[in-house]
């Protein structure tokens, strides 16, 4: 058996990625209790959201507020999505512990998420990526559709590795490897995790899952395996990309708690308290929870309610 990490950092990513889909607008107030219990969950880093277009992405548009509200542990790091320079500035004047500049592996999928080529949003992110190291703002690059795209099918590893390159010249602090649209397997995971630690510091890369075909949770395994020590995950599972039609959320945060508990691998987050943030906002938005470990939880905290 491989020796896995003692110890991984949990991103919790779903006050982003995972509201980013939702058709009814969530309201401020509702996402700002969701970030505030997961802040006292003990998360180390929460993407709490975006600054885009709101025409392209209209649930993100409340960003400045829910920055400007939230309770922020200290210590813990809150990372905004920013495609551009006019996303920048936003995310400085919130107070963005991080930033999170976002390419593909895949040119359709660059095309249909931020309407230019990869080329074009690598000369895009360089002054934002600029910026930021003066400003001492921490960099994260997210390259999505590493295990396939939703438009072009097929993406090579080598594709993967370019964007991993061009992200490491741009001076990203970590980078993450996305399967947007989850359809990766665990297979594919050693061989893309084999290729990009070979051009980035595997501490500094993370993996990104969604849920789609149910693979997530083998494909962190898989990547623990490599020696990946960073997970994104989105309590309750929210989520899904609106470029990717049909995506589900990210793997449920819960989900991926109860894996690094049995594994005893540290996360210092508190899973009860994790559990009691999904029920909230999936009774908030209307939205079925989708963590298989949140519901048994919640079932069997009922149960030992009932019976008390
Ligand atoms: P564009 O239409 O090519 O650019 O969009 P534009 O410069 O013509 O801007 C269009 C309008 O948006 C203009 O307004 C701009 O001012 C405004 P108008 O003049 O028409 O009134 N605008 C902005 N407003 C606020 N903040 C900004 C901003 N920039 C322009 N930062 C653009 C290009 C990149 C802006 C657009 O395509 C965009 O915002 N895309 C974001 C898409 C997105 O957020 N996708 C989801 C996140 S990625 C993801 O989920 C994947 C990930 O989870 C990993 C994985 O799973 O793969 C990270
Ligand atoms: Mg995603």
């Amino acid at each position: 058996m491989a020796t896995l990490p003692t110890a991984v950092k949990i991103v919790e990513v779903g006050p982003r990625d995972g509201l980013q889909n939702e058709k009814e607008f969530v309201p401020t107030a509702v996402k700002i209790e969701l970030i505030d219990r997961l802040s006292k969950a003990g998360f180390p880093n929460i993407e709490a959201a975006s600054f885009v277009s709101p025409k392209w992405v209209p649930q993100m548009a409340d960003g400045a507020e829910v920055m400007a509200s939230v309770a922020r542990r200290e210590g813990a790091i809150y990372s905004v999505l920013t495609p551009n320079m006019r996303g920048f500035e936003g995310a400085l004047a919130a107070h963005a512990d991080e930033i999170v500049i976002f390419g593909a592996a895949s040119e359709a999928f660059s095309q249909k998420n931020i309407n230019c080529s990869i080329a074009e949003s690598i000369d895009r992110f360089a002054p934002v990526a600029e910026a930021a190291k003066a400003a001492g703002v921490c960099i994260r690059g997210s390259v999505s559709c590493s295990f396939g795209c939703p438009y072009q099918g097929e993406v090579p590893v080598a594709s993967v590795v370019d964007v991993v390159q061009r992200f490491a010249a741009l001076g990203c602090d970590e980078i993450d490897i996305a399967d947007t649209i989850g359809v990766g397997t665990a297979k594919r995971v050693h061989e893309v995790f084999d290729a990009v630690t070979k051009a980035f510091p595997r501490e500094r890369l993370s993996g990104h899952f969604h849920d789609t075909y149910g693979q997530a949770l083998a494909n962190i395994y898989a990547a623990l395996e490599e020696g990946i020590a960073i997970f994104h995950a989105s309590v309750a599972g929210l989520g899904g990309c609106p470029y990717a039609k049909g995506a589900t959320g990210n793997v449920a945060t819960e989900d991926v708690l109860y894996l690094m508990n049995g594994l005893g691998i540290h996360t210092g987050i508190d899973l009860d308290q994790v559990v009691e943030a999904g029920d909230f906002i999936s009774k908030a938005i209307g939205r079925a929870n989708v963590s298989r470990a949140g519901k048994a939880l919640l079932a069997k905290k009922q149960n030992a309610s009932a019976c008390s």
